[in-house]
């Protein structure tokens, strides 16, 4: 159980019979949510075969591979890399840029922007390995980033190498791959500090044994941090200058969101088993409007301005609003996306605080909703859901 990368969070699962070692993936055909390098092998071996560009030591793509990974493309054999992020390709350059070079990535931005999800891709066409995972949160205790002990061992054998039990941070270092930290900024800021020394000196000490881990080439860091619910601010300056900060975006246009759910709504029903639903697109471009209109405080034709709800209303809320509802269509429609699948979900993610965020909904029900050409089946659907 030592060799386990699972984190506290997971621990529960170390107990099951399902468990594999980190990286071996033999579950991956039977596990609900399939690591990227395991959901995406074929591309990333395409690309691999297809990669001329030179690579940095230890990386299993050049840096030009690894964007097309992100950003998909097609390759010279006809290999179609889909893409996984939808946004500026000046983003994704400057974030793989940076893998490449003696800086740790941070990726910052609102809730629901991608960030977990362009770090796990990024590690996965990097290392080929997404795993190297700490996930961030006040309880997070130092042993999680630097290393903790096998009590068992160490009773029987004294203090050493076989006793100390490695965090995924320590072992990307001695393997040169890349290491992720999630929601950094909720680490506690002693915490947090250990990393100073592991990124700017490359080195982790152990004084219990007198060694130390030195990273090898191809070891970095990616680390994703939240700028609503608690300031990046609590990220000490000393730590800020380690990493080069990447802001995600909202996604710049609705074609753009709508897209993005589209996508992935279609990749999740499918590790759902739902069947496609063609004619959901109307549905999700409407689910898009209402939540940019909400977010914007404002209707697109910027006729009606509107208050915004406490809720984040992001594409990650508007994804999942979109798959509960083909859910819904798939077990008790007729399988094809309706108002009535939708505007439950909706009325969830906006009334999120039930005395202000509801006034803030039925204001936007009547004045904008009832008012719009061809959303007469939707606003009643609604109003059932409100009432
Ligand atoms: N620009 C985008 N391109 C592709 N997918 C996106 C984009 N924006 C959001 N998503 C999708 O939104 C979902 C949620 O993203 P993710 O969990 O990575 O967000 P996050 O920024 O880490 O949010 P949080 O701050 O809540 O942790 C993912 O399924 C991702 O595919
Ligand atoms: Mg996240």
């Amino acid at each position: 159980m030592s060799e386990s990368t699972e984190n506290s969070e997971n621990s529960e699962s170390a107990e099951s019979t399902n468990m594999t070692a980190a990286g071996e993936g033999s579950a991956a055909g039977e596990a609900l949510r399939p690591h990227a390098e395991d959901t995406f092998a074929a591309e990333l071996t395409a690309l691999a075969a297809a990669d001329d560009r030179p690579r940095p030591e230890r990386w299993r793509l050049s840096p030009w591979a690894v964007a097309t990974y992100l950003l998909g493309g097609t390759l010279a054999d006809g290999t179609v890399i889909t893409p996984k992020y939808v946004g500026p390709r000046r983003i994704v350059e400057v974030a793989v840029t940076t893998l490449a070079t003696d800086r740790a990535l941070l990726l910052l931005g609102v809730p629901g922007t991608a960030k977990t999800w362009v770090s796990e891709h990024l590690a996965a066409a990097v290392s080929g390995d997404s795993t190297l995972l700490v996930q961030g949160t006040a309880g997070t205790p130092e042993e999680s980033i630097r290393y903790g002990w096998n009590y068992a061992r160490l009773l029987a054998d004294g203090p050493g190498r076989e006793a100390l039990v490695p965090s995924p941070v320590m072992r990307a270092m001695a393997q040169g791959m890349t290491a992720r930290v999630e929601e950094l900024t909720r680490i506690p800021a002693d915490v947090q500090d250990t990393l100073i020394t592991i990124l700017s000196e490359k080195t982790l000490p152990i004084p219990e044994l007198g060694q130390e881990v030195q990273a090898v080439r191809g070891f970095n860091l990616i680390a994703t941090a939240n700028d609503r619910d608690r300031g990046v601010n609590e990220l000490s300056s000393a730590l800020r200058r380690r990493f080069n900060t990447v802001v995600l975006p909202l996604p710049a246009t609705p074609d753009e969101e709508v897209d993005i759910v589209a996508r992935r709504v279609a990749q999740i029903g499918r590790s759902l088993q739902l069947p496609p639903a063609p004619e959901g697109l109307d549905e999700i471009r409407r689910v898009v409007t209402v939540f940019r209109e909400l977010r914007d405080g404002g209707t697109a034709d910027g006729r009606t301005r509107l208050k915004s709800p406490s809720g984040t209303l992001s594409t990650a809320e508007a994804i999942s609003v979109v798959t509960n509802g083909l859910a819904l269509a798939t077990h008790f429609g007729d399988g094809v996306l309706r108002p009535g699948d939708v505007a439950a979900g909706i009325l969830g993610a906006v009334v999120r605080d039930p005395a202000a965020d509801r006034v803030v909904w039925q204001e936007y029900l009547e004045a904008v909703v009832r008012e719009r050409d061809g959303w007469k089946d939707f606003y009643r659907a609604c109003r059932e859901v409100s009432a």
